[in-house]
């Protein structure tokens, strides 16, 4: 059987723990020395395997076609290819905040990147905990902001990324904005128009997924920001919002912690608005709406958050229906608005 898929429209054939070792030799990434690989747990939309050989340590990430969620999603594997040029771009604007890129396989749509030592933890996980460091956040935002800036324009950004619009369609638009659109169409002019304005700003590299799973955080304030898959040029409100979203959600989900996921809200945007040039500071109309997009889209999306109540859930959909609908023109203001909605 050859390596290669036959023909552009067939997917490139699947890695697993059996067949790493072998294809990572044959692309001399690791050596003839044992390898242990095994499965990471964690995305819908990649093989993801962590690598031991010798001295290297690393991850082996291949995107699939169909992502592994209940509704069907389809994607273009060549998306991994973007993932390690924002990756790379990333490492040059904030180095030690993201994985060395080691290897990239256009043709079986993979990338090795360098694996963060075994006790660093994502920090969805150490916030589900009760354990919320304002200083992740305010961390995050300088990290964010640099990323935003350094970039405006399209700076930096290889062509096939300014040039594709089909990736943040695919995994975002498409699964979150318009699918909540049409099952409900009350929203859909106020949704739609959110995706309008974040078609037509198309300024800055964006994360995409820029969400506290894709945080690994070790010791000493070292963290690292990874899964590049969705990065785009694209509206940077929208990754403001994104992480916002997270933090409402479990700030619903755990109402004890809730002032302290407020902190790390405020500690993030106030680092990021610090740091990013007036042309960037965030539009609080605009952010506001885009949560609320985003909030309803963990409800009625095709990623729908995997740990919310369905009582949860109903509160997250009254948050954001009132962010997209009255959007609020002051952070602190999210916050009221989830105490009110809380029934
Ligand atoms: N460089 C890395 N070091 C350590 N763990 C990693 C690394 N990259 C990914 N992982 C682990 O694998 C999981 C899935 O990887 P990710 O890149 O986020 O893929 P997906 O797009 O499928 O979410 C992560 O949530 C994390 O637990
Ligand atoms: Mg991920």
């Amino acid at each position: 059987m050859g390596e290669r898929p036959i023909s552009a429209d067939m997917p490139a054939r699947l890695l697993d723990e059996s067949s790493a070792s072998g294809y990572l030799r044959s692309r001399g990434v690791i050596g003839a020395e044992f390898a242990q690989v095994r499965a990471l747990s964690g995305g819908v939309s990649n093989i993801v395997l962590a690598v031991d050989s010798g001295a290297a340590r690393l991850v082996l990430k291949q995107s699939l076609e169909r992502l592994r969620v209940r509704d069907v999603w389809l994607a273009p594997q060549a998306r991994i290819l973007g993932e390690a040029a924002a990756l790379r771009l990333a490492a040059g604007l904030t180095p030690g905040f993201v994985p060395a890129v080691v290897d990239v396989d256009p043709e079986r749509f993979t990338l090795t990147i360098q694996r963060a030592p075994d006790d660093w933890v994502d920090w969805k996980t150490v916030l589900l905990a009760g354990k919320v460091d304002r200083c992740v956040g305010a961390q995050l935002g300088s990290v964010l902001a640099r990323w935003h800036s350094d970039t405006l324009g399209g700076t930096g950004l290889p062509d096939a990324m300014i040039a594709d619009t089909d990736t943040f369609q695919k995994l975002r638009i498409g699964p979150y904005h318009e699918t909540v659109a049409a099952r409900r169409p009350e929203l859909a002019t106020a949704i739609m128009s959110v995706v309008d304005r974040m078609r037509a700003t198309r300024v800055a590299l964006v994360h995409g997924d820029f969400s506290p799973k894709n945080v690994l955080v070790g010791s000493a304030a070292a963290l690292w920001v990874i899964d590049f898959e969705v990065a785009h040029l694209g509206d940077p409100a929208f990754d403001l919002a994104f992480l916002l979203s997270h933090l409402v959600m479990k700030s619903v989900h755990v109402p004890e912690s809730a002032h302290l996921f407020d902190e790390v809200a405020d500690s993030f945007v106030e680092a990021y608005s610090r740091t990013v040039p007036p042309a960037l500071a965030p539009d609080m109309g605009h952010l506001s709406a885009q949560l609320g997009c985003l909030l309803l889209a963990r409800v009625d999306g095709k990623s729908p958050s995997g740990y919310l109540s369905s009582g949860s859930a109903e509160t997250v959909w009254r948050i954001g229906t009132g962010l997209l609908t009255e959007p609020v023109d002051d952070l602190s203001e999210i916050a009221e608005r989830r105490e009110l909605s809380i029934r």
